[in-house]
């Protein structure tokens, strides 16, 4: 049996979310995943969940509007204050997730030479060749591209914790 007081401490993960603005993608990434974490009975499993931009064009800004819509008429709550990455969200994380390929390039280009973070399109964690494995900037577009976006970060989200179980993550 696995419960929270069974869990070591060293098996758990910390995994952060990264998008451009850390406004509308990459908080809605780890409001979904706290959500699926508890939806599947591991929360114990994820030691820390959080989430920020590669730009600071937004930092101290809440959640856009459009994300706070989505999350909530799919029964999840958002809290975040945007933020930048910082070079020591690189040893903190196991594991960080970009949204789309610019974003992933750039964390690369801004990892720490032998940092410990995995750094991963999200979008790795498909198992349905109908969503895009590109989370998208909805930032210009209409309503759609969020929810678009809440299907695909839900469905890697429980992909990524099934595969945390099986230990093949
Ligand atoms: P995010 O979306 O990267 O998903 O937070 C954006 C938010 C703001 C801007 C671009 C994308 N912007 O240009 O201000």
């Amino acid at each position: 049996m696995t419960s929270e007081s069974t869990t070591p401490a060293d098996s758990r993960v910390a995994v952060a979310f990264c998008c451009l603005g850390n406004i509308c993608r990459s908080p809605m990434a780890e409001a979904v995943m706290r959500h699926v974490a508890k939806d599947m009975e591991m929360s114990h499993v994820v030691s820390e969940i959080d989430s920020f931009g590669t730009s600071g064009f937004h930092s101290g800004d809440s959640p856009d509007r459009r994300t706070v819509q989505t999350c909530l008429a799919n029964g999840v709550p958002v809290n975040h204050t945007s933020r930048r990455v910082r070079p020591s969200d690189f040893e903190k994380f196991d594991y960080i997730f970009a949204m789309d390929r610019e974003n992933l390039e750039d964390l690369k280009y801004m990892q720490p030479r032998g940092s410990k973070a995995k750094v991963m399109l999200f979008g790795v964690y498909s198992e349905d060749a109908r969503l895009d494995k590109i989370v998208s900037d909805p930032y210009y577009g209409g309503p759609d591209g969020f929810q678009r976006n809440f299907r695909q970060l839900d469905h890697f989200a429980r992909t990524f914790l099934k595969r945390i179980a099986a230990g093949t993550a």
